[in-house]
């Protein structure tokens, strides 16, 4: 199952230098399994021919109004959701003042689906007061704005105007049409990735986890309209966006970040390989000096669920935990469960291929406050994410 299945996606292009990039646009959002239909403004097409876009979706292009009768009105009603990029100071001033005079901004002004606006344009035409004014009166009408971003522009000026990246516009299509929109209202509190208990300036001790199933959870808990905050461990796998990112090396910083978040949260994703062990650093580095090697003394790093235990049930914060086990796995779940007072806690096996630290795939044996459990068969750790909420959502009654 790709995440836009069965969804309609509505591309409306204007008239700018980015223009060329919608392309690549409209092929992410076929490949998300979006079927999709494009508006060119008449200034898009001086910029990208329609021939690019009937390549790609293999559907004609909209171009203008007076070609096929209500085909504004058809359009934006037959759409989940419309997208512009790149989106003109023009359109974007036309949309703000309910302008309707071409094919692009009549669909815009008729429709009642979510609008994402992704912004592309010389820096000082961003800036202007005017331009400024209108974004916000398209943030007033429940538009989501994208960008733009900041970096060089196509005429060798360097500022914000450039066009989001597809990432980026993808992240906000795909909270926009969530069905499953479930979160909103609620904060959500995500960890993920190791953590490091440094022994010298230079070396740390961690572990093998590369935060893809806490980054999952937490894109995927944003898509469905929380408020998400990932606190991350270090690593090089690219964090969703969506989630604001607090990022942390160490256990005692991942608490300390924790504690502050979870003041005011709802719900905590904790999927952070979090050490178990920590010393004190060295200042200096350690040398390599006789033969006899080194010893490391080691004592308990924090237990970041036992410490926060007491202000996860005084807050009433529904908290899903993951064990990584070699043997005994679902006895060993159900005391954790107990002893560190989760609502639910998804028990995988490092031993086992496909599944656990480092892949892209999980298998969990998920149990719950009963003791029962269930299970989940080997997976992408973005569909077993999906699954983990919607089972968090019906334990939470949302
Ligand atoms: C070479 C060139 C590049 C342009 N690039 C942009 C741009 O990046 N962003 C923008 O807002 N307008 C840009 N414009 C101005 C728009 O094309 C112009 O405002 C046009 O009326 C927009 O029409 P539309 O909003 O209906 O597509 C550019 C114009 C030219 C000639």
């Amino acid at each position: 199952m790709r995440p836009f299945d069965g969804r309609r996606v509505l591309l409306v292009v204007s008239g700018g230098i980015a223009a060329y990039k919608s392309a690549f646009l409209c092929r992410r959002l076929l490949e998300a399994g979006a079927s999709a239909d494009v508006i060119l403004t008449e200034s898009a097409e001086r910029f990208i021919g329609a021939v690019t876009f009937e390549g790609i979706t293999g559907r004609p292009v909209h171009r203008n109004l007076w070609d096929t009768p209500m085909a504004h009105l058809e359009l934006g009603k037959a759409a989940d959701a419309i997208v512009v990029a790149p989106a003109t100071a023009n359109l974007i001033s036309e949309m703000a003042a309910g302008g309707a005079k071409d094919l692009a901004t009549a669909t815009l002004l008729a429709a009642s689906c979510p609008v994402v606006v992704c912004p592309a344009m010389n820096t000082r035409m961003w800036e202007h007061p005017a331009t400024q004014r209108n974004v916000a009166r398209l943030v007033e009408f429940g538009h989501t704005v994208v960008g733009p971003d900041s970096g060089p522009l196509a005429e060798g000026e360097t500022g914000p105007g450039r066009l989001s990246e597809p990432e980026a516009i993808m992240a906000a299509m795909g909270r926009v049409i969530e069905p499953n929109a479930r979160f909103g209202g609620l904060k959500i509190v995500a960890t993920a990735g190791p953590t490091r208990a440094p022994l010298d300036p230079i070396r740390f001790l961690s572990n093998r986890s590369s935060g893809r199933m806490g980054y999952a959870l937490a894109a995927a808990a944003w898509r469905r309209g929380g408020e998400v905050t990932l606190i991350s461990g270090p690593g090089s796998t690219p964090r969703p966006i969506g989630p604001r990112l607090v990022e942390v090396e160490t256990a005692r910083e991942m608490l300390e970040a924790l504690e502050t978040e979870l003041s005011d949260a709802h719900i905590l994703l904790m999927a952070a390989a979090v050490g178990d062990f920590e010393t004190d650093p060295q200042t200096s580095k350690i040398k390599k000096d006789g033969a006899s090697g080194l010893e490391l003394a080691l004592r308990n790093g924090p237990d970041l669920l036992g410490e926060t235990r007491e202000l996860r049930r005084q807050r009433g914060i529904f908290t899903l935990g993951f064990a990584l086990e070699t043997e005994n796995a679902l006895d060993h779940g159900r005391e954790k469960l107990a002893r560190k007072g989760m609502q639910l806690i998804a028990v995988n096996m490092a031993n086992e291929a496909e599944a656990g630290l480092e892949v892209e795939t999980n298998r969990i044996s998920l149990i719950d406050e009963t003791g029962a459990v269930e299970e989940f068969s080997l997976a992408h750790k973005t569909e077993l994410a999906d699954r983990l909420l919607d089972r968090i959502e019906s334990s939470i009654g949302t």
